[in-house]
């Protein structure tokens, strides 16, 4: 996979050009801890190295240069006591497939050397003020020896665009790493709606999402994003990540929370009763919002322009707050000034796949580009109703309801990666009536 991924990439490339990109680093936590290592996704996708710091360099028809030069730590059984196994360029050879691995302390002479004979160099300035001086300074070294016969690199090109374009697009094996951090998390989202009850704690409920995200073997900390467990209005706050109320009889629980597999992440939001059954409030507002979805969902095929979705979901809203009571005046009107999005808010759809919100243009020349198969986003519609929002019927304040899958554009009907978390009221009721094993307690954990 990765090996096609850099192929892919070396097909954009020109005869003479040199490609450089730098992995993620070590993030410092507080004293002595670091962050638990995530790689950077776009040198995930062309390499496929768990570790850090990392380099790689691409060449295409450059004399004397190697296609791929991966560099890696070096061995050490020192460190590696500490700190854990490493690959080291034999290791990077042997299991990730690469034709030629160095240790990473060559890069600077080897990349320079390469740049020295290159006529254009890829490289994204800007993010990684490492690879930027590197880059700078070489380009200054070598523009001082032109009197020696060196021609300096005429440009430098970014390689953003074209690796986005190329994520944006899911192969199969993408598709099945995704479909298998979906899977996870609606089993995630299942087992969270069997155990809610009154008085359990929001926190509580992310502990089980967060168990069964590492039980499956997601990576890191299991989840693709914090993961959002919002009782009663705390559904209201798009970002809600405290997790620390107790749910409430008679409450909504949204939970927008998903694992990510092999560094793929799946994205999905689901609310349900806190004590198993809606309320007729809560009933009317969830359906509106799952009618809203389902339709968008059903819009997501080869040749409807992006934003399609998203005006597909906010006319099936607006016509859903206008039955509501909460919109007074005709869809027509609130279309057209935009006085519904008060409860809308946000977006219905974004890119998904190595990052939860993932790269890609969503326009060219300001028209939203029509969608194409092997892409995928989500569609997640969603009301919330402030709890001191006096404008609306008393029985709505403090709902707030959002529901979201991963579906994958297709050449047909659209694949709902996500499809096995509930969503009906009826299955959501019943995936709420599930057994409920007895949560430990500190006190039968014996602490
Ligand atoms: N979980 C972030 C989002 O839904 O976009
Ligand atoms: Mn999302
Ligand atoms: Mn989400």
């Amino acid at each position: 996979m990765f090996r096609s991924h850099r192929q892919a990439f070396l097909d954009h490339m020109e005869d003479g050009d040199i490609a450089l990109f730098q992995g993620a680093n070590h993030m410092v936590r507080n004293h002595d801890v670091d962050f638990p290592f995530r790689q950077q996704s776009g040198f995930w996708y062309l390499t496929g190295l768990p570790e850090a710091d990392g380099a790689l360099m691409l060449a295409k028809g450059v004399e004397g240069v190697a296609e791929e030069t991966l560099f890696v730590l070096p061995r050490d059984p020192a460190k590696e006591t500490w700190h854990g196994r490493r690959l080291g360029p034999e290791g990077a050879m042997e299991k990730l497939g690469f034709a030629d691995a160095r240790e990473n302390d060559e890069f600077p002479e080897v990349a320079l050397s390469a740049m020295q004979k290159a006529k254009r160099v890829w490289c994204r300035l800007g993010e990684q003020a490492e690879l930027d001086a590197f880059v700078l300074e070489s380009l200054s070294a070598i523009r001082k020896q032109t009197r020696l016969g060196l021609t300096p690199p005429s440009a430098v090109l970014d390689p953003g665009p074209v690796l986005d374009e190329l994520r944006l697009f899911k192969s199969e094996g993408e598709l099945n790493l995704m479909r298998r951090a979906a899977a996870v998390s609606a089993e995630a989202h299942m087992l969270a709606m069997a155990q809610c009850n009154p008085g359990f704690y929001e926190h509580q409920l992310e502990a089980l999402l967060h168990f069964t995200f590492r039980n499956h073997g997601c990576n890191d900390a299991g989840w693709a994003y914090p993961s959002i467990v919002a009782s009663g209005a705390n559904a209201c706050i798009l970002h809600y990540t405290d997790n620390n109320q107790a749910c409430a009889d008679g409450d909504l629980v949204l939970i927008d929370a998903g694992g990510e597999f092999q560094h793929y992440a799946a994205d999905i939001t689901r609310c349900f009763p806190v004590n198993g059954t809606f309320s007729p409030a809560q009933r009317a507002v969830y359906q509106v919002v799952l009618d809203a979805q389902i339709a968008a969902v059903d819009a997501v095929r080869a040749g409807n322009p992006f934003h399609d979705i998203h005006d597909l979901a906010s006319l099936k809203l607006c016509e859903g707050l206008v039955s509501l009571g909460v919109v007074k005046t005709s869809v027509e009107e609130a279309m057209e000034t935009g006085s519904f999005r008060k409860w809308t808010i946000h977006n219905t759809s974004h890119w998904i796949g190595l990052d939860v919100h993932d790269c890609g243009a969503y326009r060219f020349d300001g028209v939203s580009r029509p969608l194409e198969p092997g892409m995928v986003l989500t569609v997640e519609p969603g009301l919330y109703f402030s709890p001191d929002d006096d404008s609306i019927p008393s029985e709505l304040r403090g709902i707030g309801v959002r529901i979201e899958d991963d579906i994958h554009v297709t050449g047909g009907t659209p694949e709902n990666l996500t499809v096995a978390t509930p969503k009906a009221i009826a299955d959501v009721e019943q995936a709420c009536a599930a057994e409920r094993l007895a949560p430990p307690t500190l006190e039968s954990a014996g602490i």
